[in-house]
């Protein structure tokens, strides 16, 4: 099959968070099974380019019909480690992707219409043709909807819209000059419940919404968060959509690059282990002691790698940090997050913390340190208020780091509590809780903490059994390739 991904996202080259991660992940498990892949992408002016190789101009002469009127653009070719992408950069004085970073700005919504808008234009001129277009959260949502009401007039009728929702949070709800600038136009038509029209502001119309309406299937990334999105508050409010199109939406679990997350061959650490020598593993938990100036003493690392973002469960994070220091733990955190307030907060927290031995914030975006801490810690915590699928858990096991997490979405699918599953006891791998207040929390650290004290052999094996999970993307792979199967235009 010839499947083309259009992805505001791509690991390493533009990533804030896991859509990055799934994206390279998902594409280069589909080319290892002889499909062809191609990745759309902004050419934005932040990405690392350095891991962008033979990157060249294709084309300078795109031109994109937008608001009655064109913009001229651009069309680059490179491969990122192997994947081939088309990164497309308008010329225009918006500048849509000359901002310096990836989102946070008040015409977002008008930014990734235009991207959509303008990857359709680039299939319709270059003839792909793919069997599968597959789009990815709400800044893609308009490219089925594009596909459907104008491309397939154009030539393009026989492409067929699989997309993935990784989060629900973010919807693009935004007012009709998108209808205007894209094509669309007739607002009277798209602002209707059955089509763009957003669910509770009857003023708006909502990308994500239409994503879901005009794809031919929709997926969430984890079975629990696919039942979460429809049956509870999680879906945002686009349940009731959901529930309308039940028959062509499911759950998929994400996959981890166990290739690019390998603890016997990573280049980021400084030793090799697995999970028949996990010995090699504390090697690396003293080069990130020296690295960010923690004590050596006989003692636990907890961590937190991710984004600040309120959906990651901030009052946790803290409280759990002070009462791992409480209970003798160290504790580390990487991250960042586009939440001015929360970003000052943890800022205040670090200054707060400076002159403590046992801890280290580090706020920014660092993806060697992260490998770092996935290896060189003993516990890694992931108390998230919603979490569609999550993939710090997933690597913090990889890397022999037992997770220590909040029971809902895609965490609910991966990690299995020591003391209370119903699993057998080679699949338990962690710690899970259930209420997001501080009792939850300090009650599965504390069992975390207490086993690493008292039982240590009882925790390495906790260990090898997360490290015995198997969360690469050879099954989530099958699973979309039979979504691709039963969409395509036979
Ligand atoms: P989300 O997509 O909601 O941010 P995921 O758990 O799915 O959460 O994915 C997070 C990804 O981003 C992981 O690969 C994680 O290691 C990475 N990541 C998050 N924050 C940082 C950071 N500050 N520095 C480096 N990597 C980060
Ligand atoms: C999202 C979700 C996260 C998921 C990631 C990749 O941003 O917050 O849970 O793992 O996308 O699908």
């Amino acid at each position: 099959m010839f499947i083309v991904m259009v992805s505001s996202e791509l690991a390493p080259v533009a990533k804030v968070g896991g859509l990055a991660d799934v994206v390279f992940g998902l594409s280069r498990e589909l080319e290892i099974r002889g499909h062809a892949v191609e990745i759309v992408l902004p050419k934005y002016d932040c990405m690392w380019y350095d891991e962008i190789w033979g990157l060249h101009k294709i084309a300078d002469n795109l031109s994109v019909p937008w608001h009655g009127s064109s913009v001229n653009c651009s069309v680059w070719f490179g491969f990122v480690h192997g994947r081939k992408c088309f990164f497309i950069e308008p010329h225009s004085q918006d500048n849509f992707f000359q901002r310096g970073s990836f989102y946070g700005f008040h015409d977002d919504p008008m930014r990734f219409a235009f991207f959509s808008k303008a990857t359709m234009e680039f299939m319709l001129k270059f003839d792909k043709r793919p069997d599968i277009i597959h789009c990815h959260d709400w800044q893609t949502g308009l490219v089925p909807v594009l596909l459907y009401e104008i491309y397939a007039r154009l030539g393009m009728d026989r492409q067929r819209v699989v997309y993935t929702i990784h989060n629900f949070k973010h919807q693009g709800v935004t007012g009709e000059a998108v209808l205007w600038g894209t094509g669309l136009c007739r607002p009277e038509y798209f602002f209707h419940y059955d089509r763009l029209l957003d669910n509770f502001n009857h003023t708006a119309i909502n990308l994500m919404k239409g994503g879901i309406v005009y794809s031919n299937y929709v997926v969430t990334v984890s079975p629990h968060h696919s039942w979460e999105a429809r049956f509870t508050d999680q879906g945002y409010g686009l349940g009731q959509t959901l529930a309308i199109h039940h028959y062509k939406f499911g759950g998929i679990l994400n996959g981890v690059d166990y290739d690019l997350w390998n603890p016997e061959t990573d280049r980021f650490i400084p030793s090799h282990f697995n999970v028949w020598n996990v010995e090699g593993k504390y090697a690396n938990k003293d080069a990130l002691r020296e690295r960010l100036w923690l004590r050596k003493e006989f003692k636990p690392i907890v961590a937190y790698v991710g984004r600040l973002d309120a959906q990651k469960g901030v009052h946790l994070i803290q409280h759990a940090l002070f009462h791992a220091l409480e209970k003798g733990a160290q504790f580390v955190l990487l991250g960042t997050g586009g939440d001015r307030g929360i970003n000052n907060h943890f800022w205040h927290l670090k200054h707060y913390l400076n002159e403590n031995a046992d801890c280290h914030l580090e706020i920014g975006f660092n993806e060697q340190l992260a490998h770092l801490i996935y290896a060189g810690s003993d516990l890694m915590i992931v108390p998230s208020l919603f979490e569609p699928c999550g993939l710090t858990q997933m690597l913090a096991m990889r890397y022999g780091s037992v997770p220590v997490v909040r029971a809902v979405g895609g965490l609910v699918d991966t990690v299995f509590d020591r003391d209370h599953s119903d699993k057998p006891p080679e699949l338990r791998c962690g710690y899970v809780f259930h209420d997001a207040d501080f009792p939850a929390i300090e009650s599965a650290l504390s069992r975390s903490i207490g086993l690493w004290y008292n039982y240590p052999k009882e925790f390495r094996r906790l260990v090898t059994n997360a490290m015995a999970m198997d969360y690469s993307w050879a099954q989530s792979g099958t699973h979309y390739l039979n979504v691709y199967e039963q969409v395509r235009c036979k």
